[in-house]
C-alpha cells in the first residue's frame, strides 16, 4: 500500500520553505516590536471549547472540526481557530487582575475539515494575534494595521481591508429580528444552506457567496443601521483610529464573518489573487468570549492571517531567495576531511552555512555537487595542499581560485564576508 499524506493537508518542504521563514520571521518582527509575546498552545483541546467558544451553529463547528472520543471517552478536538485556545490558555495563566501578559501571537497548524480546494486546505497554518482588556476602538484599528503591516513589508500589494460592525448584545438581537422579517418571506428563493441557516444564523444569510442570496438579499436591512449609541461611537473610534494609522478600509456592512463570537468589530483583508478563496486575513473583538468560556468579564479582539494564502501572495511577489550554502568542503581521502572538519565546526559557529563533501569519490564530482547545490565557494584540499597546509579556494560564480592557508582559512572567511557586506 503506497501511504501519502492525508487530502487536503501538504508537506512543506524546499525551496518553498524559505518563503515560510521569511513570512514568520517577518510576521515576529512586526508584532514582537509591538509588545506582543509569542503564546504556544497544543493543537489537541476539550471539544467543549470549541462549541461553546465558537457557536454550535457554526458551520466550523458544526461540518469541519476533526471531533472525536480520546481512549479514555473524553471528548477532544483538533483547534480549528487559534482564538479560542488563546482565550483557554489566558484564563488559565495570566488573567489575574493587574497582570501584565495581555497581547499575544501565535503561529501554527488549524485544522477544518472543508472541501479542499485551491487556498482552502484540511490542515492550514495560521499567524494570529489577539489583545485583551481593552476596550478602546484605537486597540482594533491598531491591531488592523498590525495586520497591514506584515502585508506592506512582504512587499504584498493590492489587499484590501474590509470593516464592519455587528453590534452588540443589546443591538444585535433587533438588527438580526428586522433582518429575519425581511428575509422569511424571501426564503423560497434561497440557496438551501441558507434557508437552513434561516432558523438559527439569519445573519450568515447576507454573507452567503451564492448568486442567487446575493440577489435576493440586495434590500436586506444592513447592521449599521441598528447601531446602539456606545456601539456606534465606537465604530467612528475605529475609522479615526484606522485614519491615524494610516490604514485605508472599505466599510461593508454585508461581512459578518464565520464564526459567533464577533461583537462590534469585524474585518477581513481579501485579495484579487486568490480566487475563490479570497480572503487572507480576518478577525474582530470579542467581548463576551473569555466571560463566556469561564473567566473574568475581560474583553478580547483579534485577527488571524492563512498563511498558506499569505506564502502564495509572496510567491508572486519578487523577492530573489538566495541559495543558502556558503562554503562547500571538498577533502578529498580520510586525512584532508578530518583536518578540515575542526574548521567547518568553527566556520558554522560563526554562522556561515557549511557543508562538507563525505560520499563524493573524486574532486570532480564534488565540485559537481558543490554546483548543484548552488555554493557560493568550495574548499578544495587533497594530499597536495595537505602538505603545504594550504586549501585551494574557488569561488564558484567566477571560477576564480586562489591558495589560502589552513591556519588562516576561518578568518579569510571573516574577511570576505565583512567586505561583502560592506560593498
Ligand atoms: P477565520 O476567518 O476563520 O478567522 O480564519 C482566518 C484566516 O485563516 C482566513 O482569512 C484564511 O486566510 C485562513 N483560513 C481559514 N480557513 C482556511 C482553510 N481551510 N484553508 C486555508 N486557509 C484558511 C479565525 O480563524 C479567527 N480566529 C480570527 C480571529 C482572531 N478573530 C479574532 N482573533
Amino acid at each position: 500500500m503506497k501511504l501519502t499524506s492525508i487530502k487536503g493537508m501538504h508537506d512543506v518542504g524546499p525551496p518553498e520553505i524559505g518563503l515560510w521563514h521569511h513570512v514568520e520571521k517577518t510576521a515576529r518582527q512586526v508584532l514582537e516590536a509591538a509588545f506582543f509575546s509569542e503564546l504556544r498552545t497544543p493543537v489537541l483541546e476539550e471539544e467543549a471549547l470549541f462549541t461553546r467558544g465558537l457557536g454550535n451553529t457554526t458551520e466550523v463547528v458544526e461540518k469541519e472540526m476533526y471531533a472525536f472520543a480520546d481512549r479514555d471517552e473524553k471528548r477532544l478536538a483538533l483547534r480549528p481557530e487559534g482564538t479560542a485556545s488563546i482565550v483557554r490558555s489566558f484564563i488559565e495563566h495570566f488573567a489575574t487582575p493587574g497582570g501584565s501578559h495581555r497581547r499575544f501571537y501565535y503561529m501554527g497548524p488549524m485544522f477544518r475539515r472543508e472541501r479542499p480546494q485551491k487556498g482552502r486546505y484540511r490542515q492550514f497554518h495560521q499567524i494570529g494575534a489577539e489583545v485583551f482588556e481593552s476596550t478602546h476602538p484605537y486597540t482594533d484599528a491598531e491591531l488592523i494595521h498590525l495586520a497591514d503591516e506584515i502585508f506592506r513589508r512582504l512587499n504584498i500589494q493590492g489587499v484590501k481591508l474590509q470593516l464592519n460592525s455587528l453590534g452588540c448584545k443589546s443591538c444585535r438581537p433587533i438588527f438580526k429580528e428586522n433582518l429575519l422579517q425581511f428575509l422569511k418571506p424571501l426564503a423560497a428563493t434561497l440557496c438551501a444552506d441558507c434557508q437552513r441557516r434561516l432558523e438559527h444564523n439569519p445573519l450568515r444569510v447576507i454573507d452567503c457567496k451564492k448568486e442567487v442570496c446575493i440577489a435576493a438579499t440586495q434590500a436586506a436591512p444592513s447592521a449599521l443601521d441598528f447601531l446602539c449609541g456606545d456601539c456606534s461611537v465606537h465604530f467612528e473610534g475605529v475609522q479615526q483610529g484606522l485614519k491615524a494609522f494610516s490604514t485605508p478600509y472599505t466599510i461593508n456592512p454585508r461581512m459578518v464573518r464565520g464564526l459567533d463570537y464577533y461583537e462590534r468589530t469585524a474585518f477581513e483583508f481579501l485579495s484579487g489573487e486568490l480566487g475563490a478563496q479570497n480572503a487572507v486575513a480576518g478577525g474582530g473583538r470579542y467581548d463576551d468570549l473569555v466571560k463566556e468560556l469561564g473567566g473574568p468579564a475581560i474583553c478580547g479582539v483579534g485577527f488571524a492571517i492563512g498563511l498558506e494564502r499569505l506564502v502564495s501572495l509572496v510567491s508572486t511577489s519578487p523577492i530573489n531567495f538566495k541559495s543558502p550554502l556558503k562554503i562547500y568542503f571538498a577533502g578529498l581521502g580520510e586525512e584532508a576531511r578530518v583536518r578540515l572538519l575542526p574548521i567547518m565546526l568553527v566556520l558554522r559557529r560563526e554562522g556561515f552555512c557549511v557543508l562538507s563533501a563525505f560520499d563524493a569519490q573524486t574532486f570532480k564530482a564534488m565540485l559537481r555537487q558543490a554546483d548543484r547545490l548552488n555554493a557560493d565557494e568550495t574548499v578544495i584540499v587533497g594530499e597536495d595542499e595537505l602538505k603545504q597546509g594550504v586549501a585551494q579556494i574557488k569561488n564558484m560564480k567566477t571560477g576564480e581560485q586562489k591558495n589560502v592557508s589552513l591556519n588562516t582559512l576561518v578568518d579569510y572567511f571573516k574577511g570576505s564576508l565583512l567586505s561583502s557586506t560592506q560593498s
